[in-house]
């Protein structure tokens, strides 16, 4: 069974407004519920017997298995890594974004492009098999994921993470969101991945 987190709003949060967050939880809520019930359904009557690839009750289970719960886990990366004042990236992080990316400056621009042309997540990920970071771009919760890579910085760029504040003003969010990148969690997550 997999528990909600429950992340409260706060004066450290810039980039939504209350009104905003407080609906972006609801609908987390929403895919901690459906994994929930998918897990529980493939344990009972799954229709395993009957399994094939044009359609039937296994196949939607197990296409709702991965988008239920990636939607869990990017949501749950998104909420932990915005809230953040510092404005700088710590000594890790800076050094292996310039590794990859020549600097600091010119990763904001390729990230913000990055969310610019995404659908559904952008992310900074440390892709392992080349063992270098990428700003990936995700058109739905599963749609674009590298095999093996760990998610360090997650933006949500789903039209309900910002439509009810900034209708269609979707630079304006990201500029914000920019601003607003907890930068101590994400050199807390590289260091992770380079123990
Ligand atoms: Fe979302």
């Amino acid at each position: 069974m997999i528990e909600m987190v429950n992340f409260r709003y706060s004066d450290d949060i810039t980039v939504v407004d209350r009104r905003q967050f407080e609906a972006h939880m609801r609908l987390y809520e929403g895919y901690v519920k459906s994994i929930n019930q998918i897990d529980e359904a493939l344990r009972g009557d799954s229709g395993r017997n009957q399994a094939n690839t044009t359609y039937g009750r296994f196949r939607d289970l197990k296409r709702g298995e991965t988008y239920a719960l990636n939607g869990v886990i990017l949501h749950e990366l998104y909420f932990q890594n915005i809230g953040g004042r510092a404005g700088e990236p710590g000594t890790l992080t800076a050094q292996m974004i310039s590794r990859d990316f020549g600097c600091v400056s010119d990763w904001y621009e390729d990230f913000i492009a990055t969310a610019k042309a995404s659908r559904g997540w952008a992310v900074l990920g440390y892709d392992q098999r080349s063992d270098r970071l990428r700003n990936i771009s995700l058109d739905s919760h599963d749609l674009g994921n590298i095999a093996y890579y760990a998610p360090i910085l997650v933006l949500d760029m789903y039209e309900h993470a910002y439509f009810l504040q900034y209708a269609d003003n979707k630079a304006e969010y990201i500029n914000r969101f920019m601003r607003n990148i907890n930068w101590k969690v994400i050199e807390e997550r590289l260091s992770y991945w380079q123990e």
